[in-house]
């Protein structure tokens, strides 16, 4: 057996099934494209499913991949085990309707035994209990010990993870000696041992699961395998965890350096902390590089709890503040060769991973305070269950992740109400989906979908053209197919060829109509599903059949409007890089025939200047009146020219370069202008974070900045009647007139002051004396609780032994505030005297012993409440 370091172990495998025709693929993006049933890419074949499916052509029929994968499912065993990981590489090859079982075995087992040399006495295989022609192939083909292939059930050879493409498999086994085994003398594959390890599978994928749990078989039989890259190198290097594996075990010893401990130390909690923080920081810098931000929702909060998880471990093994953005730099080191972009993006995801760490440890040590509160509460009244409600607090108020609440809680034999923590989760969730739903989202049953597949994909015109002649392919109502639609029915439908641009790249769809002689059908957006364009439309007038013509007709103005906008996106981008640097990446955009919204990754605030600077340049690129060309080019030759790509954004073979003059080149689907002056001016609107190291510009161009304008011109003028101005004398007007408001408020300040101190005087003289204590009080009208503060110290300065209790009412409630001299303090207790006085008058309320503020709902109850107090007083004896 070779010793190979992990990274050599990839290229071999690559280069072994280059050698055999596949295409050698670049791992995907770890964000998976169109696929709403998966959060993560968590296997080799996942990006890859629209292939097996046949909704999609492979750019081969024979590809292999070394992809990142990510499953957080086991993540309470990571740490724990020797073998669980959130984050590993899977080494994969894939046949769509090319090779078969017999290919697929055959090279695998020549990898397997010529290139990695693994003696074939260590290995074994299993196969799907049914599988005849699997067990024919091993047995005569390759010639294995009929004994040492072993027969095993659905739930060990039957591969399928959530839906998808799947079907029975065959797993390649290594046998690490009797030492590791049970002594069983029927010990074998498929035993709960240590003794062999599964470390190849190949899946003969052929069927497709579907929500329902139903299977169909696929068009045509595929090959699906996958080999852990992190288990196969435990195997070649002869380590037992894949903790010890060259790569891995580098950033290990970078977390027990910092730490400034010894891993594998009798200290096994620590060896966990050191593992796990060794295991999420690779998730962590691998997910960030992809794109993902820290958030409260979906994959960005799986990066949340990952890096904050591995934060709190560091914590608990010594680690003083944030450390874990320098340990990034490791994953990045011993990565970068098969994924460059982590080395290109390096100081973007240190800089992500810094913000976010230090943003928790402002809130931990404050939410962790909590927590101790919650258990001690907790122990007091002999209860081990956590509310949800309390854990929620921790999460929404100090992004506590729920999984954090529980470990800490397990640690000290306490649990959670995790159904309760889910209810209001949803709750929250509902809140804030029902704010987001649009009025015209009719979502696609899955149905309907199905059903979709059968109708050719559209044809779209709409780049040199505004109007088409189109035939009506399909026509849903209610999300229900039908033949037939008439005026007003709001309806979707599927032309075979259309001018409307579909809602992509966050351009949204085109609005305009459809029509013939018999109907008017006002399309108010298009959008695309799979490679279908999808019309909005509510018919005006008459009706429509399918089958029927139709003049396809993009509303002009909205459209060029649009252009305007989304080249101007272009130029901002650009702008935005040339002014604030490089580190400028697109995190997300809008473009409609309105506005502008671009959202970008910039770590600090941007400043007046440089946001001036940013606009004057883009409006500089529309004056130079720079020519917009658009030309098809292959992936690859596009990067080669330097055009910009978006992150993680997944691109076909064929792309489109859009480019600006030679100040802009980038690749993007949308409609533009052909002249950058097309775009007339641009304005900026407004600028501001919207999360941790992601900044927003809301900006308007063309037509919109002219009706922007004419606005700020009748405002201008509104303002000049009311201040009987002129565009000469306005500031000075305004300055003089807040002048003299400040020096008027001044003055009536010090009225009030001289009329409060007159009739505090007055109060004063009205005190009455109960068991040797002078009582205060008074009845207010519309007096704010800063100034009962002011006048009760001043009568404490005045008098000794007093009490002081002061109403103030207005139309619908009532404040009182209590203070106490510090010779009463042992007598009377300001905040407990308040609780009673309050109460008369509906309210509640406490305090401090020497001052103490309260409100009331019945402002009629206020004198009842003062008279309280006289009597309070009566029974204390000095
Ligand atoms: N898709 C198969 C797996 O992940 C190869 O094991």
């Amino acid at each position: 057996m070779k010793k190979l370091g992990l990274n050599e172990i990839r290229q071999k495998f690559l280069d072994f099934f280059e050698s055999k025709d596949h295409y050698i693929r670049h791992s995907y993006s770890l964000i998976p494209e169109k696929d709403k049933s998966l959060l993560l890419i968590n296997a080799g074949m996942a990006p890859l499913k629209p292939y097996f499916m046949g909704v999609e052509t492979p750019p081969r029929s024979r590809m292999a991949t070394c992809q990142k994968c990510i499953r957080t499912g086991d993540i309470d065993n990571v740490g724990h085990t020797a073998r669980h990981a959130t984050f590993f590489e899977m080494l994969g090859n894939f046949s769509f309707g090319d090779y078969f079982k017999k290919e697929s075995i055959t090279w695998g087992w020549e990898f397997v035994t010529e290139h990695l040399n693994i003696p074939v006495d260590k290995l074994w295989v299993t196969i799907y209990e049914e599988d005849e022609e699997a067990f024919e192939i091993w047995k005569n083909h390759i010639g294995i010990d009929p004994l040492r292939i072993v027969r095993l059930g659905k739930e060990d050879n039957f591969w399928e993870i959530g839906i998808g493409p799947c079907g029975p498999c065959s797993e390649i086994y290594f046998d690490r000696g009797e030492k590791y085994g049970c002594n069983d003398p029927d010990c074998k594959p498929g035993c709960d041992c240590d003794r062999y390890v599964e470390f190849w599978n190949h899946v003969f994928t052929q069927f497709n699961k579907d929500e329902k749990g139903r299977y169909t078989p696929l068009p045509n039989p595929n090959i699906d395998t996958g080999m852990g890259l992190e288990r196969i190198a435990c195997i070649l290097q002869e380590v037992d965890s894949i903790f010890e594996v060259d790569t891995v075990s580098y950033i290990l010893n970078g977390v027990a350096e910092k730490a400034d401990v010894k891993y594998a130390s009798d200290n096994a909690d620590q060896n966990i902390s050191i593992r796990i923080i060794t295991d999420h920081i690779r998730s962590v810098a691998f997910l960030v590089c992809d794109g993902i931000l820290p958030s409260n929702e979906g994959r960005g909060y799986v990066l949340r709890r990952l890096l904050r998880r591995a934060a709190r471990h560091g914590k608990l093994i010594g680690i003083n503040g944030s450390f874990l953005a320098e340990l990034s730099s490791r994953v990045i080191e011993v990565s970068k060769e098969a994924y460059p972009e982590l080395e290109n993006r390096k100081e973007y995801i240190e800089k992500i991973i810094s913000i976010e760490e230090d943003r928790f440890h402002e809130t931990i040590d404050q939410g962790t305070n909590i927590l101790n509160e919650f258990m001690d509460d907790l122990k007091s009244y002999s209860q081990t269950i956590l509310s949800g409600e309390k854990a929620f607090k921790l999460y929404d108020t100090f992004g506590f992740p729920l999984e954090l609440t529980e470990e800490i809680l397990k640690e000290n034999d306490f649990t959670v109400n995790i159904e309760d923590f889910n209810r209001y989760m949803e709750n929250q969730k509902n809140m804030s989906r029902s704010a987001q739903k649009s009025e015209t989202g009719v979502g696609w049953e899955e149905n309907i979908q199905l059903d979709l597949e059968h109708i050719n994909k559209t044809q779209f015109t709409g780049y040199d053209q505004l109007t088409d002649e189109s035939a009506v392919l399909f026509i849903l109502n209610n999300n229900s197919p039908v033949n037939s639609a008439k005026a007003g029915d709001k309806v979707r439908i599927i032309l075979d060829k259309t001018p409307f641009y579909a809602e992509s790249g966050g351009q949204i769809g085109d609005k305009g109509r459809l029509f013939n002689e018999d109907c008017e059908i006002e399309v108010f957006s298009c959008e695309k599903t799979k490679e279908l364009y999808v019309h909005d439309c509510i018919i005006k007038r008459g009706a429509i059949e399918k089958e029927d013509k139709v003049t396809s007709e993009v509303h002009r103005d909205s459209r060029y409007a649009t252009a305007r906008n989304h080249t101007a996106t272009h130029i901002l981008h650009k702008a935005l890089k040339d002014i604030l640097g490089q580190h400028v990446e697109q995190s997300g955009s809008l473009v409609t025939d309105e506005r502008l919204r671009f959202d970008f990754t910039h770590f600090e605030n941007i400043s007046g200047g440089d946001l001036k600077k940013i606009e004057e340049k883009v409006n500089e690129i529309i004056y130079n009146s720079l020519p917009v060309n658009v030309e098809e080019s292959e992936l690859k030759k596009a990067i080669e020219k330097g055009a910009t790509a978006l992150f993680g954004e997944k691109y076909g073979s064929k792309v489109r370069i859009v480019k600006i003059g030679e100040y802009s080149m980038e690749l993007c689907g949308g409609t533009h202008v052909h002249d950058s002056g097309q775009i007339g001016v641009f304005k900026i609107l407004s600028e501001n974070g919207i999360a941790a190291g992601v900044r927003r510009i809301e900006a308007i161009t063309g037509q919109n900045v002219y009706r922007y304008l004419i606005q700020m011109d009748d405002m201008l003028n509104n303002i000049h009647e009311i201040m009987k101005s002129n565009t000469n004398n306005v500031i000075q007007k305004i300055q003089n007139l807040n002048d003299d408001y400040k020096s008027c408020r001044k003055e009536l300040e010090t009225l009030k002051n001289k009329l409060m101190k007159g009739s505090l005087e007055d109060i004063f003289n009205h005190k009455i004396n109960i068991n040797g204590i002078n009582l205060i009080r008074h009845k207010f009208v519309n007096t704010d609780i800063k100034d009962l503060r002011s006048m009760t110290d001043d009568i404490k300065q005045k008098i000794n032994k007093a009490v002081v209790v002061f109403a103030s009412v207005n139309e619908d409630k009532v404040i009182f505030l209590v203070s106490v001299t510090e010779d009463l303090l042992d007598k009377v207790h300001a905040g407990k005297m308040i609780k009673d006085i309050a109460a008369v008058a509906g309210g509640g309320g406490g305090g401090k012993a020497d001052m103490a503020q309260a409100g009331g709902k019945d402002p009629s109850k206020t004198d009842e409440a003062l008279a309280l107090s006289e009597k309070i007083l009566k029974n204390i004896t000095i």
